[in-house]
């Protein structure tokens, strides 16, 4: 994860990095940093923690008359604690040379060990200031771009890097396995792993590719690491795609795309159904066997599409963690289709896995950022129309997930004749009918407050739920520890008794989603099954009788959906909901909590 900002010009600078580090704070919030070239000296300045970017760029100067360059960078912990130390810019022994990276150097603890033989000091447990110092150490023997250039290939894992070196008045960088674009207005150059944090500034963008090593000074120079050519590649204009990021009169973002989600979920799937004719010319023949490769909620959809899919379609799926499926060495059949799901896009573990598919299945991705390196490996993309998402823990892109899912399991029952093109229009409207009573559920907001008040004092949860709920619950929970930090788990209802029950007791509370389907009376048993253990019933339902009454400490009455496959739709509202209340009840940041990054670029 972490981001990497860099810019080379004149005019507002500090605006630039103080902006950019926060549009770039999605990919880690422990600390952040800059340095900056000045009377040919390299200067740093860091922090560790959230916020206070506009206090840190203070003290980079700005010229009008002459171009400085700056690299910055906002970190998420993999090697070392968070402190001074490890956050970046990193330093190599003279402070000539300042680094900024996003990735991971899989064979640091080797290179670090011969450098020391060299007489090398090291100041942090990074495996980044390993870079610094084999660039210090190459360039003992030749300029520096060269000593660049070489160090990149003894380099293994991954790396979008940007570094700066005392008497030159240029950034070089390098980009292999992690996302890096590049952006020009007039003599500006903005570099970034995240086109968001630059295009305020510029529409003129180059996306970067693996084995691309360049320099930045009055002209941008690119040359391929790995072959040692130079490369042609030029800036595109790309559609201005800034999509508003304010906060509005919402208290959180978490809040703000919660209450989003009606909006997100029609803009969806309308968008999708508006492109059913090209989608049905590109997905051209049906698929023998779909296998759904994603991480974290984005597994969690691709379950509830396995729910949808093997229903209607009956063609077997299989969903897979990304980070099981790419070094599993799985065995590919000649009809497979695989569809990576990823708000991102740029998640490694499911980049890993598209890319090990590549070739060998067709390759269809589910995303909410275009211009992303996932669906750039895919052969076709299905793009959710969430916007951007700033809260951490995933909310309106989860669901709008289910949207692009529930049309892609309609697309391929028109291919395969099981439903006819006329009957899309009804559902659309039952689709953006369910849309709809999300905003019922926003109305019950006062009585989830009393279970999160509830809630907000145990140390541990269950979330248990059957069929096409049993993902639901597995997100409910997942919500509920990422914002909460409350231990929660996710369960089939069944299973509780194979050993979760040993858990049940007046403590325990446990989240049951019972909607009226083929398994309500075997989710009543499983309920009362909690119950005559002593276990605090909080029921999420679609239906009311007097078993639910009976039972039920507490019940979260949901609208009826209009059918079977978007009730996930509904019964994940008043978990994320939840989640929410309670983690603000417990005085939790919900947009960044502890530990966690919006977009994980490292495996
Ligand atoms: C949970 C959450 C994560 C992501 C996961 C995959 O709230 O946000 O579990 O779903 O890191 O991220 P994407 O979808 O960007 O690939």
């Amino acid at each position: 994860m972490c981001g990497i900002l860099g810019f080379s010009g004149k005019g507002p600078v500090r605006k630039i990095i103080s902006r950019g580090l926060k549009a770039l704070e999605y990919r880690g919030y422990d600390s952040c940093g800059y340095a900056f070239l000045s009377e040919g000296v390299v200067c740093v300045n860091k922090k560790t923690g959230k916020g206070g970017t506009d206090e840190l760029v203070s003290e980079i100067p700005e010229y009008s008359d002459r171009r400085i360059c700056v690299i910055s960078h906002t970190r998420w912990a993999t090697h070392g604690k968070v402190c001074l130390e490890n956050a970046h810019p990193h330093r190599d022994c003279k402070n000539e040379i300042a680094l900024v990276h996003n990735g991971i150097i899989e064979n640091y603890a080797r290179l670090k060990k011969e450098l020391e033989q060299k007489g090398h000091i090291f100041s942090s447990d990074t495996d980044t200031e390993v870079i610094a110092h084999l660039f210090e150490e190459e360039a003992k023997k030749m300029p520096f771009r060269k000593a660049v250039l070489k160090s990149l290939n003894k380099l293994d894992g991954t790396f979008a890097l940007l570094v700066l070196r005392k008497g030159c008045s240029e950034i070089i960088g390098a980009r292999k396995g992690s996302p890096l674009f590049a952006g020009v207005k007039g003599k500006d150059f903005f570099i970034s792993s995240d086109i968001n944090s630059i295009v305020n500034y510029t529409d003129e963008i180059m996306f970067l590719e693996d084995g691309d090593m360049f320099a930045i000074g009055d002209e941008m120079e690119i040359l391929d690491f790995v072959k040692k050519e130079s490369v042609k590649r030029s800036f595109s204009r790309i559609k201005s795609g800034v999509q508003s990021t304010a906060m509005g009169n919402f208290e959180s973002y978490m809040q703000k795309e919660i209450f989003e989600q009606p909006a997100a979920l029609v803009s969806t799937f309308n968008s999708l159904c508006k492109e059913l004719a090209r989608y049905m010319e590109i997905v051209d023949t049906v698929p023998g066997r779909i296998t759904i490769v994603g991480c974290g909620s984005s597994w969690h959809a691709g379950l509830i599409g396995e729910y949808m899919m093997e229903k209607l379609l009956r063609i077997p799926v299989e969903v897979e963690y990304a980070s099981e499926f790419r070094y599993r060495n799985p065995v590919f059949l000649p009809d497979d289709l695989v569809v990576s799901i990823s708000q991102s896009g740029e998640t490694a573990d499911t980049l890993g896995a598209v890319k090990e598919a590549k070739k060998k299945a067709k390759l269809l991705s589910i995303c909410n950022v275009h211009n992303s390196s996932i669906p750039g490996e895919s052969n076709y993309a299905l793009y959710t129309q969430a916007g951007p998402e700033i809260g951490v823990a995933s909310t309106k892109a989860f669901t709008a997930q289910i949207a692009a899912l529930y049309f892609l399991n309609l697309l391929l029952a028109l291919k395969m004749g099981l439903i006819k093109e006329y009957s899309l229009e009804k559902k659309i409207e039952e689709f953006s009918a369910t849309a709809k009573k999300i905003r019922c559920i926003f109305s019950m907001l006062p009585d989830m407050e009393k279970i999160a008040d509830k809630l907000k004092d145990k140390s541990n949860a269950l979330f248990l739920g059957r069929g096409i709920h049993f993902p639901v619950a597995l997100e409910g929970a997942l919500k509920m520890k990422e914002v909460s930090y409350i231990h929660a788990e996710g369960y089939p209802a069944a299973e509780m008794k194979h050993g979760p029950i040993a858990l049940i007791d007046e403590n325990m509370p446990v989240v049951f989603i019972s909607v009226r389907d083929r398994f309500s009376m075997k989710v009543i048993s499983n309920m009362r099954e909690v119950k005559a253990r002593g276990g605090c019933i909080i029921t999420v339902s679609d239906y009311i009788d007097d078993d639910i009454l009976n039972i039920s400490d507490e019940i979260i009455n949901i609208p009826e959906a209009e059918n079977e496959y978007l009730k996930p739709l509904l019964t994940v509202i008043p978990l994320q909901l939840l989640a929410y209340l309670t983690a603000l009840k417990r005085d939790c940041d919900v947009d960044k909590p502890r530990n966690l990054a919006k977009c994980v670029t490292v495996e």
